[in-house]
């Protein structure tokens, strides 16, 4: 039996911050951004809007779409690297807040891989027999760990959920989860930091990053990913219908996409310009928008692939399919 992905959802807040918002903010200017990055705007959540309340809205929504109820879910995932506190588990928070009594809940650690580290663990627990039902959360509210005097980092990351529900559910339509690959490599774990939190350190709060050296592991960690689970499911980039990167800027994008010369760049789906890098959760909201928007065939691929803070990366093939599997 294979686990499949029977429904999606996503959530964005309400609030908009726009390039030009930033230029009030910091020695930065539209120009800039977009032809670094290609964001025009991020979401930023409400002062009183966390990570576990953007998280249950997006879980709501994924159990509308998979036409389940919340007492039919055995296990919650919550990817994140902004929990609300380092105790309890932002999963436990949205257990409650979704009224899911019977299922137990875990955080996952794995930055901007989150979703696709959490997608195995959920892929695991299903086909081992442990649960039925998984909902699989990713959330962050990445403005209250933004420097926002530091036009480095600050213009880069918006705030957003997404999630979806994993299961063995015999027939119904869903999308299979074909293979998936994770890496990470701990000796670069200096590149991409937030300094809090932990028992080392206090009052550090803000993210930090070596851009330049990051974007080039970016590409190729993703590119190797994507390439290792082609292989494991024996199968070529021409049959990939969708490729969804991580959003964390569209030349890093771009420049990964091109290394698949025979995936039309039009196949290279992209929420960059509009939702900033959302970390865990971007993978997660371009799939919900993907699977909304565009009508998937029986026995199409798509390939998703994140890579972030750790280092860590991975990549992950769906494939849909009309019927039980
Ligand atoms: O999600 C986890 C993984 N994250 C990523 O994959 C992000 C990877 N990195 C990147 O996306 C890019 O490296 C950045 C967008 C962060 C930076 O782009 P870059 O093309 O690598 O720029 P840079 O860091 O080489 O900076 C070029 C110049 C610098 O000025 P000098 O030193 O050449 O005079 C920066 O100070 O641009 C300057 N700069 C800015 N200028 C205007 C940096 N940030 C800004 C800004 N506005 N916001």
């Amino acid at each position: 039996m294979k686990a499949k992905i029977i429904g999606t959802g996503s959530y964005l807040p309400e609030r908009i911050l726009t390039n030009q918002d930033l230029e009030k903010m910091v020695e930065t200017d539209d120009e800039w951004i977009v032809s670094r990055t290609g964001m025009k705007e991020r979401r930023i959540a409400r002062p009183d809007e966390y990570t576990s309340d953007m998280g249950a809205a997006a879980a709501r929504a994924a159990l509308d779409d998979a036409g389940i109820t919340a007492d039919e879910i055995d296990f919650i995932l919550v990817a994140t690297i902004t929990p609300d506190y380092l105790c309890p588990s932002s999963s436990c928070l949205i257990q409650t807040a979704l009224g899911a009594k019977r299922a137990a809940a875990m955080d996952v650690q794995a930055a901007c891989t989150g979703y696709i580290y959490a997608l195995a663990i959920a892929k695991s627990f299903v086909e081992t027999g442990l649960c039925k039902n998984v909902l699989l959360i990713a959330s962050e509210k990445l403005s209250s760990v933004v420097d926002y005097t530091d036009r480095s980092t600050c213009i880069l990351f918006g705030d957003g959920a997404s999630a979806c529900v994993v299961s063995s559910a015999e027939g119904k339509k869903g999308y299979a989860i074909s293979s998936i690959c994770l890496a990470s490599d701990g000796e670069q774990s200096s590149l991409i930091t937030i300094p809090t939190g932990g028992c080392r350190t206090q009052a550090q709060q803000y993210v930090k990053m070596a851009g330049n050296e990051v974007f080039k592991h970016a590409v190729r960690r993703m590119e190797s990913a994507c390439r290792d689970c082609l292989s494991l499911a024996q199968l070529n980039e021409t049959d990939i219908s969708w490729l969804i990167p991580h959003q964390a800027n569209i030349r890093i994008i771009d420049a990964m996409a091109k290394r698949f010369e025979h995936l039309p760049p039009e196949r290279v789906f992209k929420t960059v310009h509009k939702y900033g890098n959302t970390s865990a959760s971007s993978v997660g909201i371009a799939l919900d928008e993907l699977l909304k928007q565009e009508k998937i065939q029986h026995g199409e691929h798509i390939l998703l692939t994140a890579f972030g803070g750790g280092l860590t990366w991975g990549a992950a093939i769906l494939t849909s399919s009309g019927e039980s599997i």
